[in-house]
């Protein structure tokens, strides 16, 4: 049997690099929340009883039968041309003005991430980001060994205006990452206001932004807001993915920037994959074209908005006054702020005990550097009746911790 092999010490035969890279605490947050028995706020899964299985087997039927000899071909790196016809379209709504030429279609917005980092950080090499940020980059950027400089984020969104004093100490930004709307963990939209004070700052200072939107398409109240990729074009690298849309277990997502990185980008993403599936590029593209992205997105944001409520409005019946939360207009996520008695990764244990999971606030801060009082609960994964048992068993257990 392999697993009876001796270990020949394969930590020590590893790049030194590899040190920083860990398994994320999700994952093995996610292993534990696979229990049936556990009403999970843990993941940032979108629903699956909504997955549009019909509208994907009639699409996968469809390219199979009609042009089956391309769709199991090896095809270029840069993706299927008409989805990214498709895509350039689409964007355009958004006022992202692009030509198909400007995108690159990726495995996930996380590979788009992990070739940004393979281009643009060197060992210690400063990446702005907002603290708390996305898990997902955190970990792609440390296998690059990038230093995190991190500024605060509010109910406005990252405090950009805090990025000139990281320059002045001395650090040279190889980029800003920025998540604009509903952020994930933190549920904020960055201020228009705070849009142009990072466009200002960052031409100032000649520096990259990028831009990572998974949510924007997902807003369940108020007006869109400019996306930063048309504030600055010529600095901005914008991300978008099929992963809340449609469905993540596709792995399809696309990369905006000015065509002379797409040409990068196209050199990185060869020496990684040599492309993205050709089959379930088509067979996206196959459902894009006919319309259905639109119409589910459009049943998403009312499924998601009803179960934002619900968790909303349980967690103001069933916990203490003493906690706080954002309310986001869109996304997957809230993120409560607990009173200094309560750390959420010790927490955590209280409430597996209850069947309930989420992820501590520290998994989402640079080094673990902070969020021991806070917690990100994910509200689209769970029905509505799952979201009142979950948060009221939450408040029990909370209550106690308090007492
Ligand atoms: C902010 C952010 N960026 C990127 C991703 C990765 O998305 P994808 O499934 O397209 O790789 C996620 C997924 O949760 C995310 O929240």
């Amino acid at each position: 049997m392999i697993t009876e092999v001796e270990n020949i010490g394969w930590e020590d035969r590893m790049a030194s690099r590899t040190q920083r890279m860990k398994s994320s605490v999700i994952r093995e947050l996610l292993k534990l929340t696979m229990r049936p028995d556990i009403i999970s706020f843990a993941g940032g899964l979108p629903a699956p009883e909504f997955f549009p299985i019909r509208e994907f087997d009639e699409a996968c039927h469809h390219v199979l039968q009609t042009e089956g000899q391309v769709a199991l071909q090896y095809s270029p790196t840069e993706g299927y041309p008409p989805l990214k016809e498709f895509l350039a379209e689409y964007m355009s709504k958004y006022g992202i003005l692009v030509e198909p030429e400007n995108i690159l279609i990726v495995c996930g917005s996380q590979q788009g991430l992990d070739l940004l980092g393979k281009l643009f950080i060197e060992k210690d090499g400063c990446v702005v980001c907002s603290r708390p940020t996305y898990l997902g980059a955190l970990q792609a950027w440390n296998a690059y060994e990038a230093n995190f400089c991190s500024v605060d984020l509010d109910d406005q969104g990252m405090v950009v205006e805090q990025i000139p004093a990281i320059i002045k100490a001395g650090h040279t930004p190889r980029f800003v990452y920025v998540l604009p709307n509903f952020h994930n963990p933190a549920g904020t939209t960055l201020s228009e206001d705070r849009r142009n004070r990072l466009v200002e700052i960052a031409r100032e200072h000649d520096l990259v932004i990028i831009e990572d939107d998974p949510y924007g398409e997902l807003r369940y109240e108020g007006e869109d807001l400019t996306p930063i990729f048309r504030l600055a074009p010529e600095r901005t690298i914008y991300l978008s993915t099929f992963s809340k849309t449609l469905a993540p277990g596709i792995r399809l997502a696309w990369v905006v920037a000015p065509k002379p990185l797409i040409q990068r980008l196209v050199q990185a993403k060869q020496g990684a994959d040599l492309h993205t599936g050709t089959l379930v590029q088509m067979v996206a593209n196959d459902i894009c074209q006919r319309g259905i992205l639109k119409q589910h997105v459009k049943r998403l944001r009312k499924v998601y908005h009803a179960r934002r409520d619900t968790m909303l409005d349980a967690i103001e019946e069933h916990w203490p006054a003493e906690i706080s939360y954002t309310r986001p207009a869109g996304g997957l996520f809230l993120w409560p702020r607990m009173p200094e008695a309560i750390d959420t990764e010790e927490f955590l244990e209280r409430a597996v005990e209850e069947k309930v999971a989420y992820v501590p606030g520290f998994a989402f801060y640079p080094q673990g550097a902070g969020g021991h009082h806070a917690m990100r609960l994910n509200f689209s994964n769970a029905s509505e009746e799952m979201i009142n048992e979950g948060v009221y068993r939450m408040g029990v257990a909370l209550k106690r911790e308090l007492a």
